[in-house]
């Protein structure tokens, strides 16, 4: 089992590279069980609708810290197999970590970067990812990277998110966050990022440039736990870790710290119950056949 790989922060996705390996991978790593908590039922949604049978070869794209990988693992039975691919070596580390400890024999990882990394060729069933293929600085390049590692009549399925304005869990706290710090400019609705697929025309043409066809959509949209805790405080922990207020509360004094950690809790604590903080998520499940 090796722990000591790296990547080297070069080519198309030199700037993500760099985030999943310095920023985001380690909170990542620390906050694993929580974003599995609140991630899981929209992955598992997803995984069913991708219609895994037990003995197909499965790529898990943008793997993380494995959670899919072993679940795929699991679905596609030990004459299948699994390939997680990810950029950031701290969440490959764990995952590896994970499928040894669970003793899981049909998975393997690789860090690499899916749009360039050479896959064997027309070999898998299965492309599936959860909200792990929004990050590509050219999205029709990488797709047809991961077309190239199916099998013709092989299948891609994946969620992501749809805008941030359909999403409250994000939104709500990013606006308490903005009462008090100057949020960066938003980045273009094409950039890379967690709500780059939220346009599914977008979406479809990139599919269909690379080479994708019967192009399917479905909704979903069901409360998320944020932070995946019960509890509001852990909660607006979470919210304050995790994604671009971080870095902004670093630079800020404790007493603008004080007074965001405050409005973000007001935010939250309308939507606090037993099950913890539940607020509004939409995302997409996209589906695409390689036909040839
Ligand atoms: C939002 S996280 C999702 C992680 C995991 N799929 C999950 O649901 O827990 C996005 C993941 O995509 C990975 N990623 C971003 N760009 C990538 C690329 N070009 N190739 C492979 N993985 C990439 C990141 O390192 C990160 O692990």
């Amino acid at each position: 089992m090796s722990t000591t790989d790296t990547i080297a922060a070069d080519g198309p996705n030199a700037e993500q590279i760099r985030y999943w390996n310095e920023q985001a991978g380690p909170k990542w790593v620390t906050l694993q069980d929580r974003l599995d908590q609140q991630l899981d039922e929209l992955g598992r949604r997803a995984m069913d609708r991708a219609g895994i049978v037990p003995g197909e070869t499965i790529l898990d794209l943008g793997c993380g810290c494995g959670t899919t990988t072993l679940e795929l693992a699991q679905r596609t039975g030990e004459t299948g197999n699994v390939l997680g691919i990810d950029i950031s070596a701290p969440m490959l580390e764990l995952a590896r970590r994970r499928a040894h400890d669970a003793g899981t024999r049909n998975a393997r990882f690789e860090l690499a970067d899916a749009q360039t990394h050479q896959f064997s060729c027309a070999s898998r069933d299965v492309a599936f990812s959860r909200f792990g293929v929004m990050f590509f600085a050219d999205p029709v390049a990488a797709f047809d990277n991961v077309r190239r590692a199916l099998r013709p009549g092989g299948r891609l399925a994946f969620v992501c998110w749809q805008s941030l304005g359909q999403n409250p869990w994000m939104s709500l706290p990013l606006a308490a966050v903005a009462q008090h710090v100057a949020l960066p400019p938003p980045a273009g609705p094409d950039a890379p990022g967690p709500f780059a697929f939220a346009d599914r025309e977008r979406v479809s043409g990139i599919l269909q440039e690379a080479g994708f066809t019967d192009v399917a959509f479905e909704t979903l949209e069901e409360p998320i736990t944020v932070g995946g805790t019960p509890d509001l405080d852990q909660a607006v922990e979470f919210l304050l870790t995790m994604g671009p207020t971080q870095a902004l509360l670093a630079q800020a004094d404790e007493g603008v710290r004080a007074q965001v950690v405050q409005s973000v809790r007001a935010a939250m604590a309308p939507h606090h119950g037993p099950k913890g903080v539940r607020l509004p998520a939409a995302a997409w499940v996209v589906r695409a056949r390689y036909s040839r």
